[in-house]
């Protein structure tokens, strides 16, 4: 979002969240629930952030010290304002002035915390009505239906605004007026400051009503303006569990949009959720069912999915992710994952590289070309360049007490349904014969076989098995090649030296 040139200049944005969200019926304070992986109060200081403001202030009150925290991991320079005892909407924006320098003036913005599909664009918009105009005070209105609980937006015979009247004030004929108030507005400093020190408590709710200074600000000769906006999600505020569900499923809807048209293939928008911070490149395909989550890349010409979920995972270029649960992963150009494989923290898989079917990894770096095919559970490993680890190979890296490392080195070879047991360093260019339990080094060009030797045992079916189907068997076929029936009674297994 590009602040357009000559944006007038805005001295600061409040954000009010000091609500308590009872309807949400959690432990978790409203403003923190998330849809698109934000909070909803950092969707809010995003789009604040959008305009460009000299100072931010958030004001809080419920849950105020996991409140607080939150905004400052979101943005450090947001200033917290905390409410008073005293409620209401015109409190919680005077508390802010309170923390905001005693000069400030230009244009402030007041938004909510929980009206997470607000733009930035509409804030940069109603910042230019606002100044554009020479208003006192502007208001984002929206016409809806069914108006019931929001605050009516009262106009005088000429369309100007002339106040605002809450539902449960109204009266049976305000209350039949379908402009709404969205909440959301920019105020001259000096007239909001002046008109909050007037407004008082005298109302059905008994609280300080922001929406008062609309009239007071007019009574004193101020112009009082309305923004109307037609895009009504950008106004609606999250107060349960089914408002934050229908949000967050328009919120995907227009990410998800967002990034058809920046050139990428979603084959089923609705199955696909892309958080609001995920980046993709062009001519990548999504198929159905798949997640992007959290700060996900993904490379141009990717595949990912179907039934893939990706969080903080970064993909190269070219590369292709099948069924498949990864966190905090990086996936090269061009490796190819899954199906059914899970990436967990610290994987690092190289251009080219390749996870298989059925792997599991944790802090496992992959080098280009080195492949994990099948049925593997890699930890704490670093796998040189072009190695291939065979299927069903188990990285044993915890013996109790604590983890260990293992190091396999370039193009080297771990045979089938080995055991390595960490910690322990495989050289470059050794091997691993199948089936061992590798617990000591293995030097360059080297073959390491750790297993028992096979032993033959002649006439042990026709002694011990007498009599059935396999005695029969074998019996048979001893018949069909008695010639040259072989009795040697001990064999070296493949891959012995
Ligand atoms: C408010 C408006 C109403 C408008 C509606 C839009 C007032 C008096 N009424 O009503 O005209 O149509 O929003 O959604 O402003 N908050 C605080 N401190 C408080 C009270 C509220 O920070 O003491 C915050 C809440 O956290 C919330 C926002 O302000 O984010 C709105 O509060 P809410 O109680 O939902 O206001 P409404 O009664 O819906
Ligand atoms: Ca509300």
């Amino acid at each position: 979002m590009n602040v357009p040139h000559g944006t007038p200049r805005l001295a600061a944005v409040i954000v009010l969240a000091a609500g308590e969200g009872t309807r949400m019926k959690s432990s978790t304070p409203k403003v923190l629930h998330r849809i698109g992986g934000r909070t909803l109060v950092g969707h809010a200081i995003a789009a604040a952030r959008a305009a460009q403001p000299e100072h931010l202030a958030v004001v809080v009150r419920h849950e105020r010290d996991l409140v607080a925290a939150h905004v400052t991991e979101v943005d450090a320079s947001a200033v917290i304002a905390d409410q008073d005892e005293v409620k209401g909407t015109g409190r919680a924006t005077e508390c802010a002035l309170d923390v905001l320098p005693a000069d400030l003036d230009g244009t402030v913005l007041v938004t909510y915390g929980d009206v997470p599909l607000l733009a930035g664009d509409t804030l940069v918009s109603l910042l230019a009505e606002h100044v554009g105009s020479g208003s006192a005070a502007t208001v984002i209105t929206a016409h809806l239906s069914d108006p019931t609980g929001y605050g009516r937006i009262l106009r005088d015979a000429d369309g100007g605004v002339e106040g605002i009247v809450e539902q449960k004030d109204a009266t049976d004929e305000q209350r039949a007026i379908t402009e709404i108030n969205s909440g959301i507005y920019a105020f001259d400093a000096a007239v909001l400051r002046e008109a909050l020190a007037k407004v008082g408590t005298d109302n059905a709710q008994g609280e300080k009503y922001l929406t008062d200074v609309l009239a007071i600000a007019r009574g004193a000769g101020g112009r009082v303006s309305a923004h109307l906006i037609e895009d009504l999600w950008q106004t609606e505020g999250v107060n349960d569990r089914v408002q934050l569900a229908r949000l967050g499923k328009e919120l995907n809807r227009r990410t998800t949009e967002r990034w058809m048209r920046e050139g990428v293939t979603i084959i089923d928008p609705d199955t696909t959720w892309i958080d609001t911070d995920v980046t993709i490149g062009r001519d990548a395909t999504v198929l159905p069912g798949t997640q992007l989550l959290g700060a996900t890349t993904i490379g141009a010409r990717a595949v990912i999915g179907p039934d893939s979920t990706l969080t903080d995972t970064e993909v190269g270029e070219d590369a292709e992710v099948k069924r498949t649960e990864a966190v905090l992963a990086v996936i090269g150009a061009g490796a190819t994952v899954g199906p059914f494989s899970y990436l967990r923290p610290g994987t690092e898989l190289g251009a080219k590289g390749k996870i298989g079917g059925f792997v599991e990894t944790k802090n496992a770096k992959i080098a280009d070309g080195a492949k994990v095919p099948h049925l593997t559970y890699a930890g704490d490993v670093t796998i040189g360049e072009g190695a291939n680890i065979g299927a069903g190979t188990i990285f044993a890296n915890y013996d109790g007490v604590a983890k260990h490392h293992t190091t396999i080195g370039r193009h080297s070879f771990v045979g089938s349904n080995s055991v390595l047991v960490a910690p322990v360093t495989i050289a470059d260019g050794a091997y691993v014969g199948a089936g061992s339990a590798v617990t000591g080094d293995v030097e360059p060009g080297q073959i390491s076989v750790a297993r028992g030797r096979q032993r033959n045992i002649d006439g042990w079916v026709a002694r011990a098995r007498a009599g059935t189907k396999t005695d029969a068997a074998a019996k048979a076929a001893q018949d069909a090649q008695a010639p040259t029936r072989h009795t040697d009674n001990s064999t070296e297994g493949q891959g012995q030296a």
